[in-house]
């Protein structure tokens, strides 16, 4: 195991009723940005809520509205224009990743000269930001619990990830049943982001890192026994509450530090959504499982049984390469069984931009599980058509 600082400054208050806690904003200061989606919080009544809430707590609101899946840069730049005219104290998101990761780059291009988009291709240039809060309301990219923030410039067909300790939220509020509305493909989707958080953390080269890698399988095992139940019963609170709490856990550095992770998923899905603006869970459920195949040969045959064995319950007795390539099936098949696209021609991709994709891609695949040259990116793609 590797040397390393955690620390997760973000205070989550988790469960029904949570969202009381909002009136813990006043020890940010009075002016508030709320930053939004296309209306799904409106629909839900958790707005004509959170907004009671912060006036009864004698906040002043401001409103930033209509934010993208796969957010752009051009909401940034209006949040970011509204903080520094009106003076904002603090950004409140409430939604998916997609409205905090849009909340944070607001958060630190307000303490900032820099462009938005400059913060977003240089994350040391991140010097500072507002205090962030976020009311979570669809389980997946663990942004409220974590310092990254991916945003699109879908002109220059860019998709990037930026990440700052800066940017980690000071509260979080995560309600379950603020869940129960979110569709069957989001739900879908959501999961298979969480999976491959988890497994982006755990296929390392770093031996011994034995905590990090049982919790990841606990981790799995949640995804794999939860996801088809919140399909099924979208208000089944106990499946809806522990895939919440797995999103967090998949991403906020428990299973990462001291497992030095590189990924190399999430670059390949990446873009895919900068060229096609796809829903990323989809993506990755794509990829995820020529990936596999890809990274398997004698060398990772022992990880990738050690999966099949101590998630999906394969028996111990049979040989590593035999035991990894069940795995692989399991893992397929359940994307599979939860509705989930499995090639990319489904999400209305060909091979146009193969070649450009793999270059941008093989950038931040370095230092990965198995290392991926552009060739071995076209490669996968080629196979997941
Ligand atoms: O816009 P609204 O109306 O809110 O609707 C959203 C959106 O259409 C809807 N939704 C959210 N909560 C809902 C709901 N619908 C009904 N009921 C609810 N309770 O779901 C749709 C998708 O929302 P979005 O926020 O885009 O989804 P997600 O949370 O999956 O976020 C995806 C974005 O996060 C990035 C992805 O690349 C993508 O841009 N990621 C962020 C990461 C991070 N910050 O750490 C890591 C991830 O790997 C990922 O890259
Ligand atoms: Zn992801």
């Amino acid at each position: 195991m590797n040397n390393f600082t955690y620390s997760i400054p973000t205070k989550i208050h988790f469960g029904k009723g949570q969202i009381t806690h909002l009136s813990e904003l006043r020890e940010s200061g009075e002016k508030v940005l709320l930053v939004y989606g296309g209306g799904s919080i409106k629909k839900a009544g958790i707005y004509d809520t959170a907004m009671k809430i912060l006036k009864d707590a004698g906040l002043c609101v401001s409103e930033l509205s209509g934010v993208e899946p796969n957010p752009r840069i051009e909401s940034v730049v209006k949040g970011v224009k509204i903080c520094k005219e009106e003076k904002i104290d603090m950004v409140l998101a409430i939604g998916g990743g997609s409205v905090i990761d849009c909340g944070k780059v607001i958060a630190a291009g307000a303490c900032s000269e820099e462009d938005p988009w400059e913060l977003v291709l240089h994350p040391e240039k991140i010097t500072a930001a507002l205090p962030i809060y976020s009311v979570l309301t669809l389980a997946a990219t663990g942004s409220e619990m974590d310092k990254f923030a991916v945003i699109s410039d879908l002109k220059k067909n860019e998709k990037w990830g930026t990440a700052s300790e800066h940017m980690k939220p000071k509260m979080s509020i995560m309600d379950p049943e603020y869940t129960y509305s979110v569709s069957k493909k989001q739900t879908a989707a959501g999961t298979a982001d969480i999976i491959s958080h988890i497994f982006e953390n755990y296929f390392t080269n770093v031996s011994n890192a034995d905590v990090q890698a049982r919790f990841a399988e606990g981790l799995l095992k949640n995804c794999f026994y939860y996801g088809p139940i919140a399909l099924e019963h979208p208000d089944d609170y106990d499946a809806r509450a522990n895939l919440m709490w797995t999103s967090s856990m998949a991403i906020n550095g428990i299973l990462s530090d001291g497992a030095e992770v590189a990924w190399c998923v999430h670059p390949m899905e990446h873009e895919l959504s900068a060229f096609y603006d796809i829903t990323h869970g989809e993506g990755l459920a794509i990829l995820t499982p020529h990936w596999m195949e890809f990274a398997l040969n004698e060398a990772t045959a022992k990880k990738f049984a050690d999966y099949g064995r101590n998630v999906w319950n394969l028996p111990m007795a049979e040989e590593n390469m035999e035991t990894a390539r069940k795995a692989i099936n399991c893992t397929r098949k359940f994307f599979r069984d939860m509705g989930l696209p499995t090639t990319l021609r489904e999400v209305g991709i060909d091979e146009t931009y193969f070649d450009i994709m793999a270059e941008k891609a093989a950038a931040g695949c370095r230092g990965s599980f198995v290392e991926l040259t552009k060739e071995d990116i076209i490669h996968i793609y080629e196979n997941a058509l």
